[in-house]
């Protein structure tokens, strides 16, 4: 595994829509496992490839305050939101600042998993919130320009 520089907010790849994964190799793999070490070492909940200049569609997530659950997403695309919840975040992305965003308070997601295989999952309260703002990453989307409030320097887990 390798720590990869993040990309930050200056940064206009943050805006591009990202690519599905055609075929899943070693790369892809590899890639997971430097998308993991990076969120960690940042203390975030969540990361998605772009963040670390590759515009394909991945997402880590890790809401768990041990580290020990790391979910990975590949082409995750959304079957149905549910309800709403409201709720500060912030992003690795965009060091200093949260913003209180809406967001579905459950989303069920499918996706594929490294090997390949499909699975469905169901994502409620904190993890709704994390799934739905790394998605939008994948489509060159910010929490910044949901917001409806926002403040410096919050002290919530960064994503
Ligand atoms: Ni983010």
């Amino acid at each position: 595994m390798a720590l990869r520089s993040l990309r930050v907010v200056q940064d206009d790849i943050l805006h591009k829509v990202s690519r599905p994964v055609v075929q899943i190799t070693d790369k892809t793999c590899q890639l997971l496992d430097d998308m993991l070490e990076t969120m960690y070492h940042h203390n975030g909940v969540g990361l998605a490839a772009v963040q670390i200049g590759v515009l394909r569609r991945l997402l880590v997530i890790d809401i768990t305050e041990e580290g020990d659950s790391p979910i990975e997403f590949i082409n995750p695309e959304v079957i149905s939101h549910k309800g709403s919840q409201t709720g500060w975040e912030g992003c690795l992305s965009i060091p200093g600042k949260s913003g209180n965003v809406v967001r579905p308070n459950i989303t069920i997601v499918r996706a594929l998993n490294r090997h390949g295989e499909p699975f469905e999952m169901h994502c409620e309260g904190q993890l709704a919130v994390a799934l739905n703002h790394e998605l939008d990453h994948l489509d060159g989307v910010l929490y910044t320009q949901k917001a409806i409030e926002m403040r410096q320097q919050g002290d919530e887990d960064e994503e």
